[in-house]
This record gives structure tokens, sequence and C-alpha cells, in this order.
């Protein structure tokens, strides 16, 4: 089975999933700057919310895919709403990449709130989330 893991984050608290989900499946985590090169059955894809919408290179990298994904498996951070499932749920299927029903959300810090979020139960919730995604599949 072929998993990718790409993601974005402007403050480091989505990488620190990404790299949780990463030593969870045993594939290394890109950043959304890197494109994938060949077909894959599943995407773990990561994102956060500024000002109420993913960024704007979380929506180049899905606009420029160009191989075929099994399913994207949403995860996010945000500090005041549940995920990013919806948003970027509307840009895979602009390009008719199927989304997981299934999504990885936790609270992450913006100034002084959530202080240590992610926090280690996060990162091992997340571990246990990918597994049982991949186990599943
Ligand atoms: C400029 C900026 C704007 C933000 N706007 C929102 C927002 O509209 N809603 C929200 O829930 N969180 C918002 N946040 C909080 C981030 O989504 C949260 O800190 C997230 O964990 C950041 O992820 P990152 O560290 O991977 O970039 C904002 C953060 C920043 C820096």
């Amino acid at each position: 089975m072929k998993i990718a893991i790409r993601y974005y984050s402007r403050g480091g608290n989505t990488t620190k999933l990404a790299k949780a989900i990463s030593e969870a499946v045993g594939v290394e985590a890109f950043t959304t700057d890197v494109p994938l090169r060949e077909d894959v059955d599943i995407l773990f894809l990561g994102s956060s919310v500024y000002a109420y919408g993913v960024d704007d290179h979380v929506k180049q990298f899905i606009d420029g895919i160009d191989v075929k994904i099994g399913k994207a498996v949403n995860f996010s951070t945000a500090a005041l709403v549940k995920s990013t499932y919806k948003q970027v749920g509307k840009l895979l299927a602009a390009k008719n990449i199927p989304q997981a029903k299934e999504e990885y959300y936790c609270k992450g810090s913006f100034g002084p709130m959530h202080k240590g979020k992610p926090d280690a139960r996060d990162l091992k919730n997340a571990q246990v989330f990918a597994r049982n995604i991949v186990n599943d599949n």
C-alpha cells in the first residue's frame, strides 16, 4: 500500500502531528511544497486555519495534484474552529479526490490560547488514528 504525508504549518503545531503520523506509519512527511510524484492509496493531508481559511499553499498543493489518490485523510490543528475538514473537502471535491470520512483534529496553541497544544496525548492519539486508518484500508 502506498502512503504519503503532506502538510502545511506556519507555526509548527501541525508539523508536530505530521511527524507523529510519520513515525506511526513509517512514511516520511513532507510539506505541501513537495508535489506527489506517484499514485497513492492514502494521502494524510495536514493543515490549519488562519483567519478562517486554509493557507494558499494547501490550495495550490491540492490544485496541482496530478496523480491518483485512493483517499485523502485530513488532519488539522486550529484554535477556535473544529477542523479544516470541510474547507479541505471542498478543495478535494473540485479535483474529484475522495476525502475519508475519518479525520484527526486537535487544538493548536495560538498566542495565550491552548498553551502546549498539541500535547503528548494529542500526538499519541494522532498515531493511533493513523495506524487504524492504514490497518482498516
Ligand atoms: C494569523 C493567524 C490566524 C488564525 N486564525 C484562526 C482562525 O480564524 N480560527 C481558528 O480556529 N484558529 C486560528 N488561528 C490559530 C491556528 O489555526 C492554530 O494556532 C494552529 O494550530 C496553527 O497551526 P500551525 O502552527 O501548524 O501553523 C490563527 C493563527 C494565526 C497565526
